[in-house]
């Protein structure tokens, strides 16, 4: 079956197969039905997340969401790129790039600079940045001597916007859209075309620290952090008075485990850097923690113990 055309995007790339890369090339291949090109430098990071893919479509096959053909076409439309053979330069063809790699703004800076050059020039460049400015992503795809003003200069930054996946993003309805000051109408619409034909219902939020959903999310996650700190009660506690008493699906402590202890610490640290108020200070405990290497169910160790 011929792919899709979705606003101009046939093929997208997908940066970082973690958590977050593998649910975004899952959406995208299974429910936008468009070919993925997955890229990752760890191949045993590629290696799990796609047995782990595997496993999703086959357990959708077995409750009957999806039909067996469904999963066999979806899982052919993922191609991994091999890091050393073409690292970004294996982007090259695709309209779409999505970069979900960790919450290390240089990183992310130094990341779409190399898109940018990589890339066609009607290619539209996303983040799934959780809190990292997208003006200040947009900005570092300009050349060097190139007006950030001039038409040509624009036309790189006008390209670059936020598309903010939830965890995990097969379940989770939701894209938190994001325009960088430079980002062009089109490539907002483009990119809200393509997260609809994910299956996602789609929000919007200025480009300001943490958007909507970490802005608002990360002080009640930090404030459970604080109250298990000042040992008002026990963490199994504090998770069942947010599930039960407030319907939440998982406690906050929980959730912080589920997100990564180093990607709430990370958001954490920009939502105070950027906006100065100290309602947004990291809790120390959070910070040892993360020293500590406890960085939640991808690590085995959180506030909670995992296998
Ligand atoms: N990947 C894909 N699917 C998953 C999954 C994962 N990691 N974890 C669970 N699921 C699926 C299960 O397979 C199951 O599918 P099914 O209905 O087809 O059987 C379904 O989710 C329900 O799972 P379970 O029955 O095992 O467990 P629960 O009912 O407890 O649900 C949960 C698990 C969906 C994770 C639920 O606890 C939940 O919604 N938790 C809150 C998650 C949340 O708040 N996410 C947002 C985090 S913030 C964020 O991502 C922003 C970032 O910037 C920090």
């Amino acid at each position: 079956m011929a792919a899709p055309i979705i606003h101009g995007v046939r093929t997208v790339g997908v940066l970082g197969a973690g958590q977050m890369g593998l649910g975004i090339a899952y959406v995208s291949a299974l429910r936008a039905k468009v070919p993925v090109l997955l890229l990752d430098k760890s191949k045993e990071q590629v290696s799990s997340s796609l047995k782990f893919m595997d496993k999703l479509l086959a357990k959708d096959v077995s409750k009957g969401k999806i039909q067996d053909i469904e999963a066999k076409e979806a899982r052919d439309r993922i191609t991994v790129l091999d890091y050393d053979t073409h690292g970004i330069e294996g982007f090259r063809d695709t309209d779409m790039v999505i970069e979900a790699v960790s919450e290390n703004i240089q990183l992310k800076r130094t990341l779409f600079k190399s898109i940018s050059e990589a890339v066609n020039p009607d290619c539209i460049m996303a983040s799934n940045t959780s809190s990292i400015s997208i003006t200040k992503i947009a900005a570092a795809t300009i050349p060097e001597g190139v007006s950030a003003s001039s038409e040509q200069g624009r036309k790189y930054a006008e390209r670059v916007v936020g598309l903010h996946f939830f965890n995990p993003v097969p379940v989770m309805k939701l894209v938190e859209l994001i325009a960088a000051l430079q980002t062009s109408q089109s490539t907002l619409e483009r990119a809200r075309a393509f997260a609809s034909a994910c299956g996602k219902e789609v929000t919007t939020s200025k480009d300001v620290p943490g958007f909507v959903s970490n802005a608002v999310l990360m002080p009640f996650i930090n404030e459970a952090i604080m109250t298990l700190e000042k040992g008002v009660a026990t963490k199994e506690d504090i998770d069942k008075t947010l599930k039960l008493g407030m319907a939440h699906p998982m406690g906050p402590l929980q959730l912080a485990d589920f997100i990564g202890l180093d990607t709430c610490l990370a958001i954490q640290q920009t939502l105070y850097q950027g906006t100065g108020d100290s309602k947004y200070r990291p809790s120390v405990l959070l910070e040892r923690m993360v020293d500590a290497k406890w960085l939640g169910k991808k690590s085995g160790k959180g506030f909670y113990d995992y296998d």
